[in-house]
């Protein structure tokens, strides 16, 4: 045990319970690594942006002074970029080559590194390498980690009427290589059941990216409510935004409140969330789910459905019979509209929906009958894979990549479509083996709009129960044949809305799920071919949800939900 050790009280160091555990660690003897007042940072052109993120983190925490230099000065953190930075090995351990290469970011070396970084402090600097920029990025978050968790905060905490007694900010002398497993690292969030704030979608970048994810998928339209606005076709926000009242308690008990409920958020606050989604490394993924789920627009248009009929928008959850029709001015609305989200989301991947989609109306149509017999369809399920190829063909045309929940398999989901399998794993097994790459995105694991236990203070949810060891036991190479694995780029959680009306109910539900989720998807899986240990993780995740708490995040205790928030009062001890 060397002095690093020593120094420690009780549980993991600040660098074994970094989230998600990076590769290797390797904990050295020696002295603490102080930053000074200034703390200076020496940056290449190409990571410039990086520095400057970091050097706002560390002047609101700290309150001290923070310049960047040229690289050469004197500096107590230096970045470059080096594509061979995670290749070399040192320190008695070798670099890339170990367990688990990173999937689905193409099949150069090169490409299975991206987003890695060496990072090794010791003597009074702390130098981080990155394979690239992003991986620059990563290493400056684990950097944050590595800091006393005061240095997450927004203002120092030695300011005037705040305690004092501030830990130095310091590291103990470590050296760590890491890279990320896999190439999609996704968080979902449903903005249309209800709709929450900018500054919250902002937040949940941040967060994100704090435990290295890279895609935050924003699905933003559905029967409940609309929420980018187009310029050709105003009513989506002008009436579409909106509904006068949502369910009160669970759907099942068919109540209501009498409250009005919506928003939307304008191309500025979309321009806002994608230039600090980019600062982070992030890539936001807009979702205009089509063509079921789409209430909201037949309010705004009721000539895109099949019956005539007028609409408004949804206040009660599940699934409508209500679809778009399938004439082609429907179809030209939808490639009108996602030109324009696409010009708002300049991202490679643009989600398309296409689940649950009940075909009854197109039985009765005969608009869809006809384009049944035109191309010999069998079942009406095969015109949403009609629909879905006119989208798909539309966006690949412009250079971008469609994305689907696994529910278009059953219709012929175009080649070149990313599937999202939600429905569970046999989903993912089924598009790798058609040809698609894949986001496996299995309820059973990654739904945190479940509840985190069976106890009945945790706030109302969908079902129960998906606690956090379950979702730390998911692997999303499990049940994939090996032959399909070069298919799986990556894994997402999804928060679906219906129960979460607010931003701290969000976090509830989020938080400490997405820290084990980071993991599963960043982290390589244990070397002997075992499932992860979550006696292993809860220590580390123990002492990582002091950053949590640093951060203001409303994260459900290890124990259960405080007295605040659990769903039933139980005493002032919460017990
Ligand atoms: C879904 O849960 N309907 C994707």
């Amino acid at each position: 045990m060397g002095p690093s050790a020593a120094r420690r009280t009780t549980g993991p160091s600040a660098a074994d319970s970094v989230v998600p555990r990076p590769v290797r660690i390797v904990e050295r003897s020696g002295q603490l690594v102080t930053l000074g007042d200034p703390v200076r940072i020496a940056a290449p052109r190409q990571v410039v942006g990086e520095a400057r993120w970091f050097r706002r983190c560390l002047e609101e925490a700290t309150g001290m002074a923070v310049e960047l230099v040229e690289p050469g000065q004197p500096a107590a953190v230096i970045l470059d970029v080096d594509e061979s930075a995670v290749s070399g090995g040192f320190g008695g351990f070798g670099g890339f080559g170990g367990s688990g290469g990173s999937r689905g970011s193409g099949g150069s070396r090169a490409g299975r590194t991206a987003g890695g970084y060496r990072l090794v402090a010791g003597g009074d600097r702390i130098a981080v390498t990155g394979t690239d920029p992003a991986g620059v990025f990563h290493g400056l978050q684990t950097l944050r980690q590595l800091l006393p968790d005061t240095a997450l905060r927004r203002a120092p905490t030695t300011a005037p009427g705040a305690p004092d007694g501030a830990p130095p900010l310091a590291v103990e002398p470590v050296e760590i290589i890491d890279w990320p497993r896999f190439a999609w690292r996704g968080v979902h969030l449903d903005v249309s059941r209800h709709f929450l704030p900018k500054d919250f979608v902002l937040k949940l970048i941040d967060l994100a990216a704090f435990h290295k994810c890279n895609m935050v998928h924003l699905h933003l339209t559905d029967d409940q409510g609309w929420r980018v606005p187009v310029d050709r076709y105003p009513r989506l926000v002008e009436v579409g935004a909106w509904r006068r009242r949502s369910p009160a308690g669970h759907a099942n008990q068919h109540r209501y409140d009498a409250v009005p409920h919506g928003g939307f958020y304008t191309k500025a606050d979309v321009g806002e969330m994608v230039a600090f989604a980019a600062s982070r490394h992030v890539t936001v993924v807009p979702e205009i789910d089509l063509p079921g789920h789409v209430v909201a627009a037949l309010a705004a248009y009721p000539e895109l459905g099949n019956t005539g009929q007028r609409f408004e928008v949804a206040s009660d959850w599940g699934t409508s019979p209500h679809v778009l029709n399938l004439e082609e001015t429907t179809v030209r609305f939808c490639t009108d509209v996602l030109d324009e989200v696409a010009d708002l989301f300049p991202g490679r991947w643009l989600h398309i929906g296409g689940d649950e989609c009940p075909t009854d109306e197109w039985e009765h149509s005969p608009r869809a009958r006809q384009l049944m017999a035109d191309h010999g369809y069998r079942r009406p399920r095969q015109l949403q894979g009609w629909f879905a190829a006119r989208l798909a063909g539309h966006l690949a045309r412009a250079g971008r990549v469609p994305v689907a929940w696994d529910d278009l398999l059953d219709a012929g989901a175009p080649p070149g479509m990313v599937v999202m399998a939600w429905r569970g794993v046999p989903g993912g097994v089924a598009a790798a083996a058609a040809g698609h790459d894949v986001v496996m995105a299995p309820q059973q694991w990654l739904y945190f709009d479940w509840s985190q236990s069976d106890d009945p203070a945790e706030p109302l949810a969908l079902r129960g129960s998906t606690p956090v060891e379950k979702v730390y036991g998911y692997d999303p190479l499990a049940g994939l044949p090996e032959e399909h694995h070069h298919h799986v780029l990556g894994a997402q959680c999804q928060l679906w809305t219906e129960y979460v009306a607010t931003p701290a109910a969000a976090e509830y539900q989020y938080f400490p799920r997405l820290c084990a989720f980071a993991e599963t998807v960043w982290s390589p899986p244990p070397a002997d071919g075992e499932p992860r240990r979550y006696g292993e993780f809860r220590p580390r995740l123990a002492r990582h949800l002091g950053r949590l708490a640093a951060l203001g995040v409303n994260f459900r205790p290890l124990d259960g939900p405080t007295p605040g928030q659990a769903r039933v009062w139980r005493g002032e001890t919460g017990t």
